[in-house]
């Protein structure tokens, strides 16, 4: 059994990492929570039955001795607790994204390897149902090469949403969202781009951070991605759409409650169309011209349940000495194209990725 204590008790861990974890009660056990808002801890302990809280991440560690320590905390504070746990002996599941520079990413990776501990980040979307199934097809007779993938999202900021610490952040589209596009297109593409360049308007300057991302990625293949994060639309709000565009066949992919009745005419064809689509977490959808089939779909909470298939994972290579998919070094790389993008983004031209790539601590 696995002791888990967690640092931080907010949104991520109620709504992801404990759904997660109650999925995987044979092999992991909460033995303890930290949070320096007495009112969560008080609800944490009363309503989610967390057996100790404390406002003391150090004390927690000390106390409990757990085996892993969950990082739930704003990113701000993913460098520091990351090197706190490590250097107390614990192994670290951190949210993403793992840290604010490649500086302090390559500082985490160093403590991990000098303590032996396994450092993974939840960029767990490559593990949901409709990215696994989409994956399985690249190279397949039916979809072929991936030549091309664009991602977009739609969002509504509230009130709600800029609450706390995401209203202040600077960097906040590529940088907070984003980089869970970065992680799934180095997924699907099996390769670290060449090249980025992005463009971050923020036309209305009402907010402190960027509210549009337009990115385009190269790989030295010729092969590419393009990706646009949008806050200023008052269009239908989509969660994260994506098509994947192979030699053969395409993949388009959602994110996102929906229930739909189309009906209408395909007018090359001239022929009419019907359908009644309800989808509760996501879909993949296999497409050729107007035919399409529902290759994927996912639950009500596929940030719980592709949550939980990666700490398994995880679990697993401590237990077996090896290194699972999202271990720091390379979900560095990951932070590297989001941080990437603000860069090239400042400088107003396309950057070279190759530096990017190379660990700072040599
Ligand atoms: N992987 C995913 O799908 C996913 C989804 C949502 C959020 N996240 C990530 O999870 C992290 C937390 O996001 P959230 O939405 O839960 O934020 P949140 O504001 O709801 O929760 C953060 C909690 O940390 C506590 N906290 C702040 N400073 C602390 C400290 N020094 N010690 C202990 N606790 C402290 C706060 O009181 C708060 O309860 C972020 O990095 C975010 O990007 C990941």
């Amino acid at each position: 059994m696995f002791r888990v204590a967690i640092i931080g008790l907010g949104a991520v861990t109620r709504n992801i990492h404990l759904p997660a974890y109650s999925q995987l009660k044979d092999k992991v056990s909460v033995i303890a929570g930290c949070d320096v808002d007495s009112t969560t801890r008080t609800f944490m302990k009363r309503k989610w039955h967390l057996p100790e809280v404390y406002d003391n991440p150090q004390e927690m560690i000390e106390k409990t001795r757990p085996d892993i320590v969950s990082i739930c905390t704003p990113p701000s504070l993913h460098h520091e607790q990351s090197l706190m746990a490590l250097d107390s002996g614990c192994h670290v599941f951190c949210e993403k994204p793992l840290a604010e520079s490649l500086y302090q990413a390559d500082e985490i990776i160093k403590a991990s390897e000098r303590s032996g501990r396994l450092v993974v980040v939840n960029n767990q979307f490559p593990y949901m149902n409709i990215y696994r199934s989409s994956k399985a097809l690249i190279g397949s007779p039916e979809f072929g090469r991936l030549l091309f993938l664009h991602a977009w999202q739609t969002f509504h900021p509230t009130e709600q949403t800029e609450a706390s610490w995401r209203g202040k952040l600077q960097r906040r589209l590529c940088f907070e969202f984003g980089i869970h596009v970065f992680e799934l297109i180095r997924f699907f593409f099996e390769d670290n781009p060449v090249k980025i360049f992005a463009h971050m308007p923020n036309p209305k300057s009402e907010t402190p951070s960027e509210v549009v991302n337009i990115i385009s990625v190269e790989f030295s293949d010729g092969r590419a991605a393009s990706i646009v994060l949008d806050r200023l639309s008052k269009g239908p709000e989509r969660y994260l759409d994506m098509r994947l565009d192979g030699e053969f066949a395409s993949i388009y992919t959602s994110i996102g409650g929906e229930i739909r009745f189309e009906m209408g005419l395909h007018a090359r064809e001239r022929r009419p169309f019907l359908g009644f689509n309800f989808v509760k977490g996501g879909k993949a959808v296999l497409q050729n011209g107007n035919r399409s089939k529902i290759i994927a779909r996912d639950g009500i909470n596929p940030f719980a349940s592709a949550t939980a298939a990666h700490f398994k994972n995880y679990i697993e290579a401590i237990e077996n000495g090896r290194e699972p998919r999202g271990h720091a070094r390379d979900n560095r790389n990951t932070l590297a194209l989001a941080l990437t993008a603000y860069d090239a983004a400042q400088a107003n031209k396309a950057i070279e990725m190759a530096h990017y790539f190379k660990n700072s601590n040599g």
